[in-house]
């Protein structure tokens, strides 16, 4: 079945409500799915509650509540969470759900049939918030009073259990699984995190245990009333149970689905994803997923957004203050997936206010009033293209492309980051063809200035609409487009004729700046009044994030005597770009491909109709115009200390 695509969501704890982290993994998932279905896959995106096992029968006792009742009344939530951030799931599992338990027994029978699992005793500890069984080995340093290890992952004080379980024979899958990323190495996304998982396969893998008995609350373990499955056998296997696994008459469905062709998961269950899982898939003779998203985490100031340390940030709250596409969009484009990343509000409204409203808001206000103003709801297509279209046409082709590859290698981030440079060139194109003049000299040329814009306008909303769903299909209905996955839009794109007439519509705007972005402007300008000391403290110092950053591109900017437009890398934190005042000192040659140091947190603005993200450092003196360099190479996006 090559033209299906599999995607799956961890399934979340049933213990609390869908917070922004949880959010995240639901969204690259969907995003995913989008994609694909824009390539006309026919997709399965499989998402949903975690249901079993001890801190969700802790969770429910401390409520007061039987462990169904409690989990059932977080179902809603994420129901609803998600149907308001527009997460279009084919199916939300639940382990409660019968079938999904019948064909966890069944998958124990056989494997106790065919000799992978076997009972004997563990004795060792548990870490409960994490379910997770810790050896010595694996526990971090710190040991409480009563000798505890604490949990590496989460690094709370684990409990110690001794009881009699079953366990799953992973020793006898450990080189399997090396040949395996031996030969699949494209398995692990980012391709950095392989290696974490193969020195621990490598250190020696031990049989893992697979029941509790101390548990009630669980898969009950067929054939021996006193146990329970231990929580991840019963949860991973719904991957595979919600496409029909070990159930009679669904053969078909699995057979059309499995192997999944994306996971997606945070970096803090990348074990159980890439070890344990592909090993029981080996022991039950299944494919293995083609390849695992294994993302960061969002954190606020520095700590991981978790409901534990109190922190987490309600997704219904943001959307009701900015609704669901502009935080989607945020997530995506400022989360590096290989990397942890901080939220935060100004952040977010700055974003919403330079990227989504500025740039591509006021573009698309800004065509469509002009050609009303001038009759023009209709507009034609256009036969001959001068140049300057013409290069606008070239570079919506490319982006296409570029944007395509960063998709496929799952680097969200930089293919949002390449198609921002698009939209400012096609603002660029706008401002330098003036068309507000043109169309009192030229109608014919006015035409084609709307014409090419709205064509690349329609570039824009439909690779953007994996991101922004709702607001890509409202921009569509504005070039008089009603967006229908049937029509294959990504092909018709590809082929980059730009054939077509458009009929404009006018609308509300966009997007909106957020009310707050004000009172935040307002704050700095009353700061800024106030009087000035000769010292500052270190908290001013910290407020400025120096970064390195190397000069990928570099432009000279028509009818500006000063300025170069650079596009810059930042690493983790994508191109930016700057507009730097240093054109009479350097020829773009000597700087493309050079790291400098510049001021990455300046509040953006705008100069000849540009955005400029950032401030270049330089020094002069009366002989001499300098950059400030790191004097080694140094990894962009690094922040001076
Ligand atoms: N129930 C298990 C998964 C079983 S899958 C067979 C579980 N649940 S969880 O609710 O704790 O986490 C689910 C997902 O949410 C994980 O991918 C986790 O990384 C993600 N996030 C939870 N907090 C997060 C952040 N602060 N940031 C990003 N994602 C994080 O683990």
């Amino acid at each position: 079945m090559k033209n299906k695509f599999y995607v799956t969501t961890p399934i979340y704890y049933g213990t609390a409500k869908p917070h922004l982290g949880s959010l995240y993994s639901t969204l690259l998932a969907d995003v995913v799915a989008r994609w694909n279905k824009l390539n006309g896959k026919d997709v399965f995106f499989l998402t949903g509650i975690d249901e079993h096992g001890q801190k969700i029968e802790q969770a429910a006792a401390k409520a007061g509540m039987d462990p169904k009742e409690f989990v059932d009344s977080f179902i809603k939530e994420y129901k609803d969470t998600w149907h308001k951030y527009h997460i279009d799931y084919t199916k939300f599992i639940r382990t409660t759900d019968p079938y999904h338990i019948q064909a966890v027994q069944k998958w124990i029978k056989d494997l106790i049939k065919k000799g992978d699992i076997y009972k004997s005793f563990y004795e060792g500890w548990y870490c409960t918030p994490c379910e997770t069984f810790v050896t010595k080995k694996d526990a971090s340093k710190k040991e409480d009073e009563s000798c505890q290890p604490f949990c590496p992952s989460c690094d709370r004080a684990t409990i110690a259990i001794a009881e009699e379980s079953y366990f799953f024979k992973l020793s006898a899958y450990q080189d399997k699984l090396l040949h395996f990323y031996k030969q699949h190495p494209e398995f692990i996304v980012p391709k950095e995190r392989t290696k974490e998982v193969v020195n621990f396969v490598k250190s020696g893998l031990r049989d893992l245990s697979i029941s509790r008995t101390t548990v009630k609350w669980g898969v009950p373990f067929p054939g021996d009333e006193k146990h329970v499955a231990y929580v991840w056998a019963d949860a991973l296997n719904n991957y595979i149970t919600a496409v029909g696994y070990a159930q009679k008459g669904r053969e078909n469905e699995l057979k059309k689905w499995w192997p999944a062709d994306l996971q997606v998961m945070g970096k803090d269950i990348i074990r159980f994803h890439a070890i344990y899982w592909p090993a029981f898939l080996m022991a039950s003779d299944l494919a293995l997923p083609k390849q695992l998203l294994v993302h960061g985490w969002i954190k606020i100031d520095q700590k991981k957004m978790s409901k534990s340390l109190g922190n987490v940030v309600d997704p219904l709250v943001l959307l009701q203050k900015y609704g669901a596409d502009p935080v989607r969009y945020y997530l995506v484009r400022q989360m590096a997936i290989t990397h942890d990343s901080d939220f935060s509000i100004k952040d977010l409204e700055r974003h919403i206010a330079s990227d989504l409203a500025n740039d591509l808001g006021n573009l698309v206000r800004r065509m469509v009033t002009l050609a009303y103003k001038n009759d023009l709801a209709i507009v034609p297509a256009i036969n001959s293209w001068s140049e300057k279209s013409r290069d606008l046409r070239d570079a919506s082709w490319n982006i296409i492309d570029d944007f395509q590859s960063y998709m496929e290698d799952c680097q969200f981030h930089m293919a949002l980051a390449r198609l921002w440079k698009f939209i400012n060139q096609v603002n660029s194109y706008f401002h330098e063809q003036e068309p507000w003049k043109i169309v009192k000299t030229d109608k014919q040329k006015f035409v084609e200035i709307i014409n090419a814009t709205a064509h690349s306008l329609r570039v824009i909303a439909y690779l953007l609409w994996p991101v922004m769903p709702k607001k890509m299909e409202d921009l569509l209905s504005r070039l008089g487009i009603t967006f229908d996955l049937h029509n294959n839009m990504l092909q018709d794109l590809e082929l980059g004729r730009w054939h077509h007439a458009f009929t404009l519509h006018k609308g509300e705007p966009l997007f909106v700046k957020p009310e707050l972005m004000k009172e935040s402007v307002e704050q700095d300008t009353v700061q800024e009044k106030e009087k000035k000391e000769d010292y500052i403290s270190i908290d001013d110092v910290v407020k400025v994030q120096l970064r390195v950053g190397t000069i990928e591109q570099c432009e000279e900017i028509p009818k500006s005597q000063k300025l170069y437009k650079l596009q810059v890398n930042f690493g983790k934190f994508g191109i930016k770009q700057v507009l730097s005042g240093i054109k009479n000192y350097f020829t773009p040659e000597q700087l493309v491909g050079r790291q400098a140091v510049f001021i990455f947190n300046l509040k953006p603005r705008k100069m000849m109709g540009l955005e400029s993200h950032g401030m270049i450092l330089t020094a002069k003196d009366e002989d001499n115009f300098s950059l400030i360099s790191p004097t080694t190479q140094i990894e962009n996006g690094i922040q001076l200390k």
